[in-house]
């Protein structure tokens, strides 16, 4: 088992605002900091982080930090290089700052449907964000690449584990990876970021190691559906185990789960929107023995059981755990089902569960299924002396409502 490397805070002195008046260097008590012609730097293995060099500091330039894994520090070298400091790691703050622009704009899209910004649950822990950015990705190995909806199905999807070996990676249920495919696009420029939601609880795919999995659809086709290979999908659906992947991230601050005792989670999803489903409920799965209370709902789209990933498992899963509701659209001689059709089949306990202020309610997937699905909580509401107008805006500022469908 791979122990992954702590974070820690790397002391580092800002290039851009330091005179080089060599104060610092002559206060330092234990000779951790030294100078070329062009910068001042803190060498990480010395500096003992007494913070001494702080109060003479003319200008303030020292009191510059990053929080960094322990065994991937900035090495002296990459200091000496600097113009400016490296791109702020923005961790435990939920904010955009130090977030690539390409995940800011893909994340807005993917999270309208929540009706803007939303806070997480009280009770959900605080996230690592932006550990690795572009400069700098962490490199994980795939351990593992299977395919889970059958041969004869019409999409392939995959469930890929990432093992971050040393490097500290880590995620809470609902975050996203965003994954750097190698190689450059069609004006010779690196490929953007695409992001994947983890499917794996915090504590890993196999509990205790440092690894994660992603559920990644292989596209084919673009949204008319026409022929072309996605570049992303592709790549990560290729994989062979010891491939590295270069990962930035991790992204999402609100997207969690509630942690508290009795707190209750309501998942709509199609397709790879199951991906932090299955992390949610693996999550509670591997605590039921705590008798944490709490209820588990979900309802799940695809167009066949072979269609659908994690359909094996899912079906073994206690009852007493989760109340699981699969809704098939094209099996043969079957009604065509979406999700909200079962959504309105099981209005009494939908309308249960949406007035109780320890319910979660969380929609991944298909961007097309918001529509459908708030109309059908709608109806459940109306026949149930709730007003889905006033409802959802409440949802929302309790921090009730969450959406990512892409
Ligand atoms: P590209 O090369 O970017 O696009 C090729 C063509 O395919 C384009 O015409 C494009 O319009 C079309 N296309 C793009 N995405 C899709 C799609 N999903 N379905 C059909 N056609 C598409 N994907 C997963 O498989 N699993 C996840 O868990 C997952 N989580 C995500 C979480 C978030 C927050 C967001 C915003 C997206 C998520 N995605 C997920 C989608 C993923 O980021 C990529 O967009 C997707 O894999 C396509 O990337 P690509 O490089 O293969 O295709
Ligand atoms: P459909 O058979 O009409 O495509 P996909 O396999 O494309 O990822 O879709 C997952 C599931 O979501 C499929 O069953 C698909 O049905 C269904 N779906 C498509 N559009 C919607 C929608 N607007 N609302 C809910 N489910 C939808």
């Amino acid at each position: 088992m791979n122990a992954p490397a702590e974070l820690v805070n790397q002391h580092l002195i800002d290039p851009e605002i330091c005179i080089r008046c060599n104060t610092c260097e002559e206060t330092c008590p234990i000779d951790a900091i030294t100078h070329d012609a062009r910068n001042y730097v803190v060498k990480f293995d010395v500096c003992e982080s007494c913070r001494q060099c702080i109060p003479p500091c003319p200008t303030g330039a020292i009191d510059s930090w990053r929080r960094v894994a322990q065994d991937r520090p900035y090495t002296v070298e990459e200091q000496f290089s600097w113009d400016a400091l490296p791109e702020q790691a923005e961790i435990d703050r939920g904010g955009d700052e130090g977030t690539p622009e390409d995940v800011v704009r893909i994340t807005a899209e993917a999270t309208a449907g929540q009706g803007g910004r939303v806070a997480p649950p009280w009770s959900a822990a605080h996230p690592y964000q932006n550990l690795y950015g572009l400069a700098r990705p962490a490199v994980a190995t795939c351990s593992g690449n299977f395919r889970l909806t059958g041969e004869d199905a019409s999409s392939a999807i995959h469930h890929i584990v990432l093992d971050f070996g040393k490097t500290a990676f880590p995620v809470l249920e609902g975050q996203s990876i965003g994954v750097i495919p190698p190689g450059t696009d069609a004006q010779g420029k690196p490929h953007f970021v695409r992001l994947y939601s983890v499917a794996s609880p915090r504590n890993g795919e196999r509990s205790g190691y440092n690894n994660l999995s992603i559920t990644v659809k292989r596209v084919t086709e673009d949204r008319d559906g026409n022929p072309v290979r996605g570049v992303a999908s592709n790549f990560l659906c290729d994989l062979k185990k010891g491939d590295p992947v270069n990962v930035v991230g991790p992204y999402g601050a609100t997207f969690l789960m509630p942690n508290h005792p009795g707190s209750s989670i309501l998942m709509i999803c199609t397709g790879t929107g199951s991906a932090p489903m299955r992390a949610m409920t693996e999550r509670r799965r591997r605590r039921i023995a705590l008798n944490e209370g709490g209820e588990l709902m979900l309802f799940f789209g695809a167009r066949t059981p072979g269609e659908l990933p994690y359909f094996g498992p899912l079906t073994k899963l206690p009852k007493d755990l989760i109340d699981t509701n699969l809704a098939f659209s094209r099996v043969p001689h079957e009604p065509k089902k979406y999700v909200q059709h079962l959504i309105r089949e099981r209005a009494d306990k939908i309308a249960r569960l949406l007035a109780d202020e320890n319910c979660y309610i969380y929609i991944c997937g298909l961007k097309g299924m918001e529509t459908g699905v708030e109309e059908a909580f709608a109806d459940a509401c109306r026949d149930h002396g709730l007003d889905w107008e006033t409802l959802l805006p409440a949802l929302r500022a309790q921090s009730r409502y969450h959406v990512e469908t892409y």
